[in-house]
């Protein structure tokens, strides 16, 4: 591990591994405090994660029936029936195959008329429920976090937001066109990210390299907004060795 104070970073070998030691995190909480607020984000950084949950839970090792399941974001607008939205992402890739309760899963509502109702009752809801103990984030290549974007100010509350280019391109990748690739999201802003008691971010790929460097090392700014985790009093950053290249020179450096 390399500690930076209020930021621990683990570098791992694959990906697998950064699954295993993300699920063990969680299900630890959980077995803490049965009744955890959990924030799950989708994409693919977590899904190792989810994949060791379901181990876990197929081997009674962890109990999910007491959670509350919050989400980062949904896209917007989406039909939660639709392959590509991040309801039916989370139902896919976890939800569906572990004990959680149906009526304690919430996620933004991509199908939603009145975006500036859901984004308050997402933000009361969650402050009702006593905010989030355990955050899962995953950080874009442009340094989003959600889908907070990179922009010229922090948004507190959960909002509606045009997606970078950038995310757009990354995001295509699930899609069979451009065309198709939503333009806007719903995003739990960065309030209730940075209220959470715990946070773990998950990166890998040499790809994601420079925003972890740029997060984690320069200057706090909404343009890196993963950046404003270096405030936060309990971040788990987990790296496999491609992510953690500049971060891992740093180090170095830092010990000659
Ligand atoms: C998804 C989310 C996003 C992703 C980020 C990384 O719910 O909140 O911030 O975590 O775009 O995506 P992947 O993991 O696909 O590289």
């Amino acid at each position: 591990m390399l500690d930076f104070g209020n930021i621990n970073i683990y570098v791992f070998d694959s990906a697998e591994e950064i699954g295993v030691k993300a699920a063990m995190l969680l299900s630890e909480t959980i077995k803490e405090n049965h009744k955890s607020n959990v924030c799950f984000a989708t994409g693919g950084s977590p899904v190792g994660m989810y994949k060791e949950l379901i181990k876990l839970y197929n081997e009674k090792a962890v109990d999910f029936s007491g959670i509350r399941a919050f989400n980062l974001d949904e896209y917007y607008p989406i039909q939660k029936s639709n392959s590509q939205s991040y309801d039916y992402f989370m139902k896919d890739n976890l939800f569906n195959h572990i004990n959680i309760d149906f009526n304690n899963q919430f996620i933004p509502n991509g199908e939603t008329k009145d975006v500036d109702k859901e984004c308050k009752d997402y933000d009361k809801l969650i402050e009702e429920n006593g905010g989030i103990d355990f955050q899962i984030l995953g950080i874009g290549t442009n340094g989003h976090i959600g889908f907070n974007e990179p922009s010229k100010s922090f948004k507190a509350n959960t909002h509606l937001v045009e997606l970078a280019e950038s995310t757009i391109n990354a995001n295509s990748r699930f899609f069979d066109s451009m065309e198709e690739v939503p333009k806007y999201g719903i995003t739990m802003g960065i309030k209730s990210i940075m209220m959470s008691k715990r946070i773990i971010l998950i990166a890998y790929g040499e790809n994601k390299a420079e925003a972890i460097y740029k997060a984690f090392f320069e200057d706090v700014t909404p343009e890196m907004p993963a950046s404003i985790l270096q405030f936060h009093r309990n971040v788990t950053v987990l790296l496999d060795k491609g992510a953690a290249k500049l971060v891992e020179e740093k180090f170095k450096a830092r010990n000659k």
